[in-house]
């Protein structure tokens, strides 16, 4: 398998918004950014993503771009992103832009031009389908964040199609012009000197020929139309071409975001031979908690499936192709509050959380705030809440006759603001994110949750993250060695052993408060052992053939 070094990278994501306020206004900033690049550096981050910073609307906080060559004002100006760019190079870190290009805002100025008049040279970079007889959508998909996926245009007296809000027009990239746009664009970032690219729902690009309709699940007026949206027909003819007109003439770091991908799929996009990505965000992990109506029906997680499922990644992309590692990001809740226990065992989860992970091969990445133990927030009254998805939910699911607390109680578990809540820097008012209200309310819990308690504590979840990778960049068995998983039948361990060059690496987590006992297989021959890092104390030269583990608990041995 080749060496590079993305594959040596550990990813930090930052959300700008609710990152870091340098001017008070309760929005965070690029200057904000710039002031924390020394926290990032000394958590031993290489490689910052930086969610969308262009000009928006901010119907979706910055995924609806109106223009992909301004910085958007709230943010700063261009010659402050310059000077992000600037310093981030002096720190020997890298920076990777978000590229949202199945859609851009309604603002953006093509999709004001376009929805003027059929005869508009920039009408076919969207698309625009005539209604049915009697005047309804075009088909019956559903859009992504609740309601139909088509909105009637008066002007033109046509649908357009949208899978996100109406405000997110989706792009034609049947168009070679509109492929071309894009593509230039890109260059321009590029030679600017950015490190890459995380593309935004990039396997929507190609929509199925005919727009076909989905199948309705009962009682429900739209229909998911993913089927024919998802890794549609001319997606690897898009991406190769990306790659061969731009990509391929950087050194780039580039993880496309597929929901719904297969693992075969994944192999498609990112195998080496392959020249369209070098890695995906794929989402089986993160659904597994999702009930049979989805995300915001709730489902205990299910130790043994997220086994198989993150297995099933590691072995189908071992040899060819590259994982991305995640339990994060914007759109997430904390997997803290998740999958592990932010009340007791909020230390000991986080860690056991993250070494799971970040031992796995494949590129982690961290997510503002999962560094610091920070959790899911329980605002009371829907009104705090910002986040488009999530007040689209509440409407339809009371609509559908929820009641109050059952929505609630949903939104409390998934709403994508768990991850948006302001950065928890210090245990000032505000958390030292800003000196005024910020636009989305600050977790109560930062007087005790706070980057700056997490520095002064040696025994921190930071501490801990920041050994877990400085492990990465120490072994070269962590990124390229194979993996296996063992103790399959286990219910409540999560052990699998990484070899590489003669050596191999042993992680064990307990994934509950309880107390299993663990057993090591009787073929897993070694010499020598030497703890690499644990999250309780431990006698080290005690046998681990088999012991008894204490309330997630994790440990990493080296064996020899
Ligand atoms: C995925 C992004 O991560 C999410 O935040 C956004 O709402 C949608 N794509 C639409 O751009």
């Amino acid at each position: 398998m080749k060496h590079s070094w993305w594959k040596e990278s550990v990813v930090y994501q930052i959300y700008p918004r609710s990152f870091m306020d340098s001017n008070g206004d309760g929005i965070g900033d690029i200057q904000g950014i710039i002031l924390k690049l020394d926290y990032l550096k000394e958590l031993g981050i290489d490689t910052i993503w930086l969610s969308p910073v262009y000009e928006s609307p901010n119907d979706d906080n910055g995924y609806d771009i109106s223009n992909y060559h301004k910085i958007m004002d709230e943010f700063g100006t261009m010659e402050d992103w310059e000077e992000l760019l600037h310093q981030v190079h002096m720190r020997d870190m890298k920076l990777i832009m978000d590229l949202v290009v199945n859609h851009t805002s309604d603002e953006h100025e093509w999709f004001v031009q376009a929805k003027s008049s059929k005869d508009n040279p920039y009408r076919d970079y969207y698309i625009w389908r005539d209604p049915k007889e009697d005047g309804s959508e075009p088909n019956n998909w559903a859009s992504n964040f609740g309601g139909s996926a088509w909105e009637y245009n008066e002007q033109t007296e046509d649908y357009y199609l949208h899978l996100f809000s109406k405000k997110q027009p989706d792009l034609n990239w049947e168009n070679e012009k509109l492929r071309d746009e894009i593509f230039s664009m890109m260059k321009w970032w590029l030679d600017k000197g950015i490190d890459g690219f995380r593309m935004d729902v990039i396997n929507f690009i190609s929509k199925g020929e005919g727009l076909p309709n989905g199948e309705i699940q009962p009682g429900r007026p739209y229909a998911s139309g993913s089927r024919h949206y998802r890794n549609g027909p001319k997606i690897h003819h898009y991406l190769r071409e990306m790659n061969q007109k731009v990509l391929s003439h950087y050194d780039l770091m580039t993880v496309g975001e597929m929901p719904g991908v297969t693992p075969d799929q994944a192999k498609e996009y990112t195998g080496e031979d392959r020249n369209e990505l070098n890695m995906v965000f794929q989402f089986e992990h993160v659904g597994l908690d999702n009930g049979p109506n989805g995300k915001w029906d709730l489902k205990p997680l299910d130790l043994m499936e997220l086994k198989q499922s993150l297995s099933r990644w590691q072995y189908a992309l071992g040899e060819s192709g590259w994982n991305s590692l995640y339990f994060n990001n914007h759109d997430q809740p904390r997997s803290l509050s998740r999958f592990g226990n932010d009340g007791k065992y909020r230390m000991e989860s986080a860690k056991m959380l993250a070494t799971l992970l970040h031992m796995m091969k494949g590129t982690p990445y961290v997510y503002q705030g999962e560094e610091l133990g920070m959790t899911n927030v329980a605002f009371e009254s829907i009104d705090s809440y910002k986040d488009i998805e999530t007040l689209q939910a509440y409407t339809e699911l009371k609509e559908q006759g929820f009641s109050e607390e059952e929505v609630m109680k949903s939104i409390h578990h998934k709403s994508r603001d768990n991850a948006r809540t302001p950065m928890q820097w210090n245990a000032e008012e505000y958390a030292g994110f800003s000196i005024s209200e910020p636009w989305l309310a600050v977790n109560p819990n930062y007087t005790s949750i706070n980057a700056e308690a997490e520095m002064a504590n040696e025994a921190s979840i930071f501490h801990y993250y920041k050994q877990l990778i400085q492990l990465r960049r120490q072994n070269d068995l962590i990124v390229y060695g194979s993996y296996q998983l063992i103790l399959e039948e286990e219910p409540e361990i999560f052990a699998y052993v990484r070899t590489y060059q003669g050596k191999k690496l042993l992680v064990i987590c307990n994934f509950y408060k309880g107390e299993p006992t663990f057993k090591l297989p009787r073929d897993i021959n070694f010499m020598t052992k030497q703890l690499l890092l644990s999250n309780y104390k431990v006698d080290e030269q005690m046998s681990i053939s088999e012991f008894s583990m204490q309330p997630y608990e994790a440990r990493v041995y080296l064996l020899n």
